[in-house]
């Protein structure tokens, strides 16, 4: 296997073990609750916003010459759980039948075909409410300023101005093919850029980046984010079930526009591939141990799930 595909696999497997500890767990009333929010979040999905997290807080330690603690390897992991359950909440409402209406995600039934709408509605909202949970437990992330300025921008870009919002339109405009281009980048930009920018903002904020390396590492993830939902929109007509584990076609059956309906599937993959260039160029003008973050930019466009 791939060096990189490795490297992803292992942190896969160390959010899984924060979730697996952390996420609810017990035997009391809410059980059904508490089963489908395990069942959708725990061993599942590429993990790729908790990579983010974590790989730019090691970037910056190294930029800094500083040596990595554990207890800041702790911090970066629990932020980037508490992010992964965000966006898994995202994916448990997307696929609702009242949004995408699809049946299968990370090769299993959709946590609302398994468990019913209201657990899944329910499912979201505790996995939203969790993840802030962490990120305001003194436990998880020492310093009282760290916590509050993680939760703020976590916050605002998953709200009505970040990823709520950018689904919102999402919706609001399947079935018209007017859309500019401008107007179907403000709306991926804001469904999935928001949240993958926050990741390196998160690690920016652990790591007490300078404000220039914030502002860089921030235009490098808008990049990825941007290149990331072109490669979905593709994987959507060029991709196969077993491997993505999500019905293709989901976007012509929803009627939904993206960058592929708009440019055509070669136009688009020249978009998502640019955009992953420039997001390499970004992180390259650094030096010290950016290897990482160039292989995630890559990645982002080549990928087969
Ligand atoms: C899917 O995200 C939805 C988008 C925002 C494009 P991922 O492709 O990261 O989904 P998982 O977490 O790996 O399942
Ligand atoms: C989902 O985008 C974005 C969010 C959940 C915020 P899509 O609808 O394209 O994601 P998939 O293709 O179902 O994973
Ligand atoms: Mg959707
Ligand atoms: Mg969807
Ligand atoms: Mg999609």
């Amino acid at each position: 296997m791939d060096d990189f595909l490795k490297k992803l696999k292992k942190n896969s497997h160390d959010i899984d073990e924060f979730l697996n500890s952390y996420l609810p767990s017990g035997d009391t009333l809410n059980k059904k609750l508490i089963e489908s929010i395990r069942y959708s979040a725990i061993s599942g999905g590429k993990k790729i916003r908790a990579f983010l997290v974590i790989e730019t807080g090691k970037f910056l330690s190294s930029i800094y010459n500083k040596k990595l603690s554990k207890q800041k390897f702790n911090e970066l992991r629990a932020a980037a759980s508490a992010i992964e359950a965000i966006h898994c909440y995202s994916l448990i409402h997307d696929d609702l039948p009242a949004m995408d209406n699809s049946s299968l995600r990370r090769g299993k039934p959709s946590n609302h075909v398994k468990f019913g709408d209201y657990t899944a509605i329910l499912a979201g909202d505790a996995l939203l409410s969790w993840a802030f949970e962490i990120i305001g437990d003194v436990n998880f992330i020492e310093d009282a300023r760290q916590r509050s300025d993680i939760g703020f921008v976590i916050a605002k870009s998953i709200g009505a101005n970040g990823m709520v919002g950018g689904q919102q339109a999402d919706m609001d405009f399947s079935y018209q093919n007017t859309l500019s281009l401008s107007e179907i980048e403000w709306i991926q930009r804001h469904k999935t850029g928001a949240l993958i920018t926050t990741c390196c903002q998160v690690a920016c904020i652990l790591l007490d980046a300078s404000e220039e390396d914030k502002k860089s590492l921030m235009d490098y993830a808008n990049n990825i984010g941007l290149a990331f939902q072109i490669a979905d929109d593709l994987l959507d007509i060029n991709g196969h079930e077993k491997l993505i584990g999500k019905p293709v076609k989901q976007d012509d059956k929803n009627k939904t526009p993206n960058f592929v309906t708009i440019l055509g599937k070669e136009e688009a993959s020249k978009r998502a591939l640019k955009t992953s260039k420039e997001a390499i160029a970004i992180i390259t003008k650094y030096h010290p141990n950016s290897e990482n973050l160039v292989s995630l930019a890559k990645y982002t466009v080549n990928r087969d799930n």
